[in-house]
């Protein structure tokens, strides 16, 4: 009896600017590696965020959470439009996917791949190669606040945080998992000198759940420090666990000292299954560079293997980080990366080289 191919149902959203041309890129790839591991990827494209706005009044249809729900993940791209209130993806697509689908885990990996002159002189593969791990849903970027007369001399604006104990031990878990498996190590990133109630709590809470993962050398390091340690010692640093205001910036810094945003790729996770994840390079959509077909796909293409690791396809996601490594080697680089290669060029390279490391 001929055997059905195991079938993994994707949503798309390429969303805005440059989204539009890495997502198509990714994709090239990750049909290309399910086709080497006899899985296939069936895709259906959804053409929300802020030039969806621009037509319709909304980032995304009011059900669009029902609509994603049905899917095994969520790949996307980025939004964001110079022309569209900049207040509004956020809450409007990103964080109402990552909140609505309790992807309280926003995993972020930051390496330097061989062949890539980084910024930081002196500083090899091995010593650039971390996880952060930022809780997703909660903490600074709950945006719940409030203007209070604004247009007074007496104005204020007032942004709460909030960290609940349920919502601090299931990534401090998270984290102190993944430390296991790597290097046993684990640093929170934390500001409790001076948000003196919330991240005060956080750190109790996680120094609490640390207590059930005593193989795991743990340290907490203020963010100010974290910051200059990421460029002077980033060999210091291999799980990184941090609130979501503290991890969006600090990822963005590691993904500089990788040698460009462009390579920063991560995974809005929700551990237990029981919504889609959504897998996304960090950057932005880049209007400054949109259409031009000069955007680094590789941010994109990772993205995807983390992807296809959370789905179980190990093999499959190794194959495309050795081909991204590979590629690199090569010199099929592009212009953020001092190369001349096309976002499709650099694509293609990867789909060509999948397979040839092993
Ligand atoms: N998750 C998201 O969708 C997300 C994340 C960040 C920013 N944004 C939105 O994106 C828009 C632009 O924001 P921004 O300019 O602050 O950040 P950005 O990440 O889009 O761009 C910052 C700089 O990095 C460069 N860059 C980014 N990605 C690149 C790539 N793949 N290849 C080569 N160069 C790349 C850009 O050209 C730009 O100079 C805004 O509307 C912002 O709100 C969206």
């Amino acid at each position: 009896m001929a055997r059905t191919m195991k079938t993994y149902n994707i949503a798309v959203i390429p969303g805005d600017g440059i989204g539009q041309e890495i997502v198509p890129a990714g994709l090239k790839v990750l049909h290309a590696v399910a086709s080497h591991h006899a899985f296939e990827l069936a895709t259906e494209v959804f053409a929300w965020g802020a030039g969806h706005y621009k037509e319709h009044g909304m980032f995304m249809p009011s059900d669009g959470l029902n609509i994603l729900k049905p899917f095994d993940a969520i790949y996307f791209g980025a939004v964001g439009l110079p022309d569209v209130d900049d207040t509004l993806p956020a809450k409007c697509y990103t964080f109402a996917i990552r909140k609505g689908f309790e992807q309280y885990v926003n995993y972020r990996p930051a390496r330097l791949f061989a062949g890539i002159e980084g910024p930081l002189r002196n500083k090899t593969p091995d010593d650039i190669n971390l996880v952060i791990i930022r809780e997703n849903t909660e903490g600074e970027f709950v945006q719940a606040g409030s203007f209070v007369r604004p247009e007074s001399p007496d104005g204020m604006a007032i942004d709460m945080s909030v960290f609940t104990r349920k919502g601090v031990e299931r990534i401090a878990h998270y984290a102190f998992r993944l430390a296991r498996q790597r290097q046993k190590k684990l640093t929170n990133v934390t500001k409790s000198n001076t948000l003196i109630h919330s991240l005060a709590y956080w750190d109790q809470v996680i120094e609490e759940v640390g207590q059930s993962y005593s193989d795991v050398a743990y340290e907490k390091m203020y963010v100010d420090n974290a910051s200059a340690s990421l460029v002077l010692r980033p060999e210091r640093f291999d799980v990184v666990l941090t609130s979501n205001f503290i991890g969006d910036i600090l990822s963005d810094l590691a993904g500089a000292i990788m040698g460009s945003l462009g390579l920063g790729a991560s995974g809005n996770i929700n551990p237990e299954k029981r919504y889609p994840s959504m897998f996304e390079p960090i950057h932005g959509s880049a209007p400054d560079i949109a259409g031009q077909g000069i955007a680094n796909p590789i941010g994109a293409i990772w993205s995807g293997a983390i992807m296809l690791e959370h789905l179980g396809e190990m093999r499959a996601a190794q194959q495309i980080l050795d081909s991204i490594e590979l590629t690199i080697q090569e010199k099929v680089l592009p212009k953020d990366l001092g190369g001349s290669a096309s976002t499709m060029d650099v694509a293609e390279a990867i789909m060509d080289n999948l397979g040839k490391s092993e």
